[in-house]
């Protein structure tokens, strides 16, 4: 009895330890790593909703808060650009004036740039939707570690996509800063948005 408490206790311990590494990484995380930095993000090449060209050079100068997803989303998307808008609601002009919200498709096969034109503007009016080709959608969703992949069993028009749902920000310089998790709620995002821009 005493000696199964004591290898209870030394186990505790043990999760106790794990739990604070945990912990202390995923703050690190959430904080700008600038190890993590490096991993994520980078150079681009998309398709506005024009259907012209753009770089992640076009955005120099604007922090851009980015959402990977797709049109079709039944739920998870709608949510997330949904805090978007309300965080921007939020925002006084000086601050929009230096942020561009971004959604980018992970389908391009059924988001061309007239439907992602027309969905981001729904959430929001200084919201850019972004697609491309296959390879130019699978370029950037690997640069951000976007997990994105269609659901099996549907092989008609109907079929979904399971995709990571991070929101992720990214300096005037084109690089990585940090990123929110999903569920973070727009008066949160609004409050980091206005630490960031001010
Ligand atoms: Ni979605």
């Amino acid at each position: 009895m005493k000696k199964s408490r004591t290898s209870l206790v030394a186990l505790l311990a043990v999760l106790v330890v794990a739990a604070l590494a945990i912990g202390s990484r995923l703050m690190v995380w959430s904080g700008s790593d600038h190890a993590a930095s490096a991993a994520i993000g980078g150079p681009f090449t998309l398709v506005d909703g024009d259907g012209r060209t753009v770089t992640d050079k076009d955005f120099r100068g604007k922090w851009m808060l980015i959402y990977f997803g797709y049109t079709f989303c039944p739920d998870v998307c709608p949510t997330s650009l949904s805090v978007v808008a309300g965080a921007m609601d939020k925002l006084a002009p000086a601050e929009l004036d230096k942020l561009v919200p971004v959604f980018i498709s992970v389908d391009p096969a059924r988001d061309t740039p007239a439907v992602m034109k027309d969905y981001a503007a729904a959430f929001h009016p200084r919201m850019v939707g972004l697609t491309g080709s296959e390879e130019q959608v699978a370029a950037v969703s690997k640069a951000y570690k976007v997990y994105a992949a269609r659901a099996k069993g549907a092989d008609d028009s109907s079929y979904t996509v399971d995709h990571s749902s991070i929101l992720y920000l990214v300096g005037p310089d084109g690089r990585f800063v940090s990123h929110f998790p999903h569920g973070t709620t727009a008066d949160d995002l609004a409050a980091a948005l206005k630490k960031t821009l001010k």
